[in-house]
């Protein structure tokens, strides 16, 4: 079943810039295998993960992640079916995100950046409506 898990976790002070190119390197690798696609945002405190793909992967590739120590205190938002794939091209698509500055797409209104906040603060669990913020970014 075509599945959706949404997360976002904390990033560790050991994951510099560099660790984040070695997890899209991997990232890339791996996905493509099982195929599985998403989006990984991350800011300097924070990371926001879409996977997408067959069930069983889906949960398999986050129990690993999971465990993974460049980041810590990772939340699932949500977890679910989904008809068709929201990021298809994406072996993981990333961007990095700044909070503070704003410095968002300018197709963001005023009401999804406080939406794009409640939900990296873990407060949203309306999962079409973080798909949708989450899609202004690409
Ligand atoms: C925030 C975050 C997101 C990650 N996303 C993925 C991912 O989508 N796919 C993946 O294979 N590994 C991902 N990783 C890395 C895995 O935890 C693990 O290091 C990697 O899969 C090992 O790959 P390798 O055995 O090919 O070296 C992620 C790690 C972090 C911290």
């Amino acid at each position: 079943m075509l599945s959706q898990l949404v997360y976002i976790s904390v990033r560790s002070a050991e994951c510099t810039d560099q660790e984040i190119e070695k997890i899209l390197e991997s990232s890339i690798r791996n996905n493509g295998k099982i195929d599985i696609t998403g989006v990984l945002l991350y800011s300097d405190q924070k990371f926001l993960q879409v996977l997408e793909g067959k069930y069983k992967q889906i949960i398999e590739l986050y129990d690993k992640i999971k465990e993974d120590k460049r980041h810590k205190n990772v939340v699932m938002l949500s977890l679910g079916s989904i008809k068709e794939r929201n990021f298809p091209s994406w072996q993981m698509g990333s961007k990095k995100i700044s909070l503070n500055d704003v410095d968002f797409n300018t197709r963001m209104t005023d009401e999804d950046k406080l939406e794009f906040k409640s939900i990296l603060s873990g407060k949203k669990e309306q999962s079409q409506k973080v798909i949708d913020v989450i899609k202004k970014f690409f």
